[in-house]
């Protein structure tokens, strides 16, 4: 993860820095650091926790006239959030920072010889960048010899007293662009620091390389080639999100849900029947077979759309999680079709997923909420979520707007294909329709949930249970409660809790159970049922009253089973929420995570 910024130009550096990694502060708030040239060398600060913690530091220190540096925001990978580990890295001439992870570290390690400060691997790039001058060669021929060095994934900027006002930039695996504005020369690991300030970027290729300063850049190929600078339109300004009155972001997304799935279906439900623009019937229904794949919550997504694209639209589905997915050698049926799903789009197992598939000739679809994200602009095609930004780190409306999507994109493939149609087709039509009301009226459930999550901050731990659709919905509701309690939850299908789980059973085990009353609602009871003969505690999210609850929280019955999934999951996602706010923790930025993981 990570996010790294660079400038060089004539307005003051520092804050220019700052404001970009105040961008980048959901790609990880371990730590943050920014080098800036000075006229005698090079100058560093560090400080760690939130960037809050580095402005303060920089507060009072006087950087005027100084124009040019580079800046880190850290989610440590190798070695623990301290500032020793804090980015950036150098030797007494050169500094640089870094996204990725450098595989190889400990051999360069060994074979460098030299006395190392932290403990991370990003750290060799520096020495090996000294080393290679210290041989005599130029800082350019350093720098390449650096990066031949180097096995794994990398964006490194790197500044060195040998060339003031320059920045050595290379990108291979994470993201990193270059933006261009009157102020000055910018780099990023996103848009978001860029936009408002540059109006045209270049988005790096794997390989790329090259060097800066205030009046050109210099790009390269990995055969060394030089490369022509092509480059795409910024937006004029950004959209910043606020909390309008909600004490956390993620309060405010859970609450917007219902306005965005009503965006999603803007221009795409005519006349009893489902249009989406971006994707031509003849398209989609040349394909045998689907792969959708992800990480996290999104792959929660792809596991409820594989219920919902098998049942609407009669396709075969798998669904794998991108990190395993991508080193199983998978053997892909050369007539189907790869759906990734992302929120950021920059996630690195999902990317190298997308390339591995592309390389074998098969088609992509994205399913991604950022417009130019790395995952959108590789894609066949895409279909972007209409979520808006999402700022919590533990992801709400991003998941509703995929599994929206996927629910939309089912209905549309079966109706393409003809196996939806008629009264079944008109019945969906009129539940998607219905689903922003849902999510608009769940929320009035929040003050009971409230109430009820002073009970839930200790045990030994929460089963979330559920069966067919409502079992992916147990995942994400174990995942929300995990990442912003820290309280140890499981998502579980129900009937599997018998051959195993069950043994956890006692009065001190939280079953949640997700008792959707049109999917296998008997067969959920029976499992209730053994899990309370052996005296876990039971909290039902079910229609109707249920004896064997020791708490109940009822939800509306529906005859579609998506309208109860929605309305569960409001309910879900607010009691990690509660939880998480009585445990006093920071329900936004929850420790050791990051928003974007753009390492594998
Ligand atoms: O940006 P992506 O959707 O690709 O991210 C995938 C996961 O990292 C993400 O869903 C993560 O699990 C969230 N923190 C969940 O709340």
């Amino acid at each position: 993860m990570c996010g790294i910024v660079g400038y060089i130009g004539k307005r003051e550096a520092k804050q220019l820095l700052l404001s970009g990694l105040k961008e980048l502060e959901y790609r990880g708030y371990d730590s943050a650091g920014i080098a800036l040239f000075q006229e005698q060398g090079i100058q560093v600060f560090k400080a760690t926790g939130k960037l809050h913690h580095l402005e303060d530091k920089l507060h009072a220190v006087s950087t005027q006239g100084l124009t040019a540096g580079i800046g880190h925001t850290r989610w440590a990978t190798h070695g623990k959030p301290t500032e020793l580990n804090a980015h950036p890295h150098g030797l007494t001439h050169s500094y640089v920072v870094h996204n990725g992870i450098i595989e190889n570290y400990v051999a360069l390690k060994k074979q460098l010889a030299s006395t190392f400060i932290s403990q991370t691997d990003s750290e060799v790039i520096v020495h090996l960048f000294e080393q290679h001058l210290n041989k005599g060669k130029s800082p350019t021929t350093a720098f390449t010899a650096t990066l031949a060095d180097l096995n794994g994934a990398y964006a490194i900027l790197l500044i060195t007293e040998h060339c003031p006002e320059q920045i050595f930039f290379a990108r291979n695996g994470s993201p990193l662009q270059i933006g261009f504005s009157e102020q000055g020369l910018f780099f990023a690991s996103s848009d978001a620091p860029l936009v408002g300030i540059c109006q045209n970027t270049c988005y790096l290729e794997d390989g790329q390389w090259g060097i800066a300063n205030a009046q050109e850049v210099l790009l390269f190929d990995t055969q060394h080639q030089a490369v022509t600078i092509s480059t795409s339109p910024l937006p004029a300004s950004s959209i910043t999100a606020q909390k309008e009155g909600f004490r956390f972001f993620m309060e405010k997304e859970i609450y917007e849900q219902s306005t965005v799935i009503s965006d999603i279906l803007m221009g795409r439900l005519q006349a009893q029947h489902i249009h989406i623009e971006e994707i031509s019937p003849d398209w989609l229904t040349t394909y045998q077979s689907i792969t959708l794949c992800a990480c996290g919550t999104s792959y929660h997504a792809a596991l409820t759309g594989s219920y919902l694209l098998e049942q609407l639209a009669k396709i075969p589905t798998n669904v794998a999680i991108a990190s395993e997915f991508r080193y199983r050698n998978p053997v892909l049926n050369p007539e189907g079709l790869l759906i990734v799903i992302s929120q950021s789009g920059e996630t690195a197992d999902t990317l190298e997923v997308l390339k591995l598939v592309k390389k074998q000739g098969i088609k992509t679809l994205a399913l991604c909420n950022v417009d130019n994200s790395s995952i959108v602009r590789l894609a066949d095609k895409s279909l972007l979520l209409r979520a808006g930004i999402e700022k919590g780190v533990a992801s709400t409306k991003a998941f509703s707007a995929q599994i929206m999507t996927l629910w939309l994109l089912a209905c549309y493939w079966g109706q393409s294909k003809g196996c939806l149609h008629g009264i079944a087709l008109q019945k969906e039509i009129q539940a998607l329709e219905k689903t922003h009301q849902v999510l608009r009226s769940a929320t009035s459930v929040h003050d009971r949930i409230h109430r009820l999550s002073k009970r839930y901050l200790h045990g030994h731990g929460f089963f979330f249970i559920g069966r067919d659709i409502f079992y992916p919905l147990a995942l994400e509701g174990a995942l929300k409660l995990k990442e912003i309690s820290y309280l140890h939850a499981e998502g579980y299908p129900a009937g599997e809790m018998k051959h195993g789980p069950i043994a956890l059973a006692d009065a001190e085990l939280f079953t949640i159970a997700l008792m959707g009353k049109s999917r296998l609602y008997n067969k959920i009871k029976s499992n209730v049922e053994e899990l309370s003969a052996r005296d876990s505690t039971i909290i039902a999210i079910a229609t109707e009253y249920f004896e064997l609850a020791d708490d109940l929280i009822k939800i509306n019955a529906y005859t579609h089973p998506m309208l109860e999934f929605f309305e569960m999951l409001i309910v879900v996602q607010l009691l990690a929420l509660e939880i998480a706010i009585r445990l006093g923790n920071d329900v936004d930025m929850p420790r050791n995570l990051a928003k974007s993981v753009t390492v594998e």
